[in-house]
């Protein structure tokens, strides 16, 4: 499994990218807002630090529109993916991007049919939003499970499915378990990926216990 990291903090990118983790990075215009920072700016630095898909999202509504826009932000970087809403122009803009050969990632995916349409307009990623399911009561990641065995009836169907909207690492877990290709997760959940009271617990007492034999290893 992908993973990517949802946010547009350079110092958590660049902090997360030094695990050897990170395989790209999703912004939107809530997380370019969040980060006080200039889109094309950070979008640049992003980049540079990781070799992976870095999503960028258009803010037009209409096709072309959002493929005017999408032309300058592909010439941030080679690694850009354009990042377009489930609308009908937001297909019709990634149809036009995916047939040149330029990544796009559908966002705002909320149900199995809209996954359908991304899958036929030849998105490279649908990003169904979990998190957001789950907050009004509906099951998120039923809809993973849905959309994994829709697209695997389809060899033909190249579109990989990038959970969204991750809140816990129960989440990123149970994605894994359906065969998800991608999460997008928030760096503080990524951290909490590792957490274990046991490891805490077993690591004390082995350091313990080295400390009683008096002996160093370098
Ligand atoms: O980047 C899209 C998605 O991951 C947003 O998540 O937490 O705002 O629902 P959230």
């Amino acid at each position: 499994m992908k993973f990517f990291v949802d946010t547009a903090d350079i110092k958590e990118i660049r902090d997360l990218a030094a695990t050897g983790m990170l395989d790209g990075v999703t912004t939107n215009p809530s997380l370019v807002a969040k980060s006080g920072r200039d889109f094309f700016e950070v979008l640049k630095e992003i980049c540079a630090v990781v070799t992976g898909p870095v999503s960028a999202e258009v803010t037009a509504t209409d096709a072309a529109g959002m493929i005017k826009e999408g032309e300058k932000l592909t010439k941030i970087a080679k690694n850009i993916c354009i990042k377009v809403p489930l609308t009908w122009d937001g297909l019709k803009a990634c149809k036009h991007f995916t047939s040149n050969g330029t990544m796009v990632n559908v966002t705002l995916c909320f149900s199995a049919a809209q996954a359908l349409l991304a899958a036929k307009a030849g998105a490279t990623f649908i990003s169904p939003f979990v998190g957001r399911l789950d907050d009004i009561g509906q099951d998120g990641m039923q809809l993973i499970s849905d959309i994994c065995t829709m697209y695997s009836q389809y060899d033909y169907f190249k579109t990989e499915v990038l959970v969204a909207s991750i809140r816990n690492p129960v989440h990123i877990i149970d994605a894994a378990l359906m065969g998800a290709h991608v999460a997008t997760i928030p760096p503080s959940v990524l951290r909490q990926l590792i957490n274990h009271p046991l490891t805490d617990k077993g690591l004390e007492v082995f350091l313990a216990d080295w400390q009683k034999t008096g002996q160093k290893i370098a």
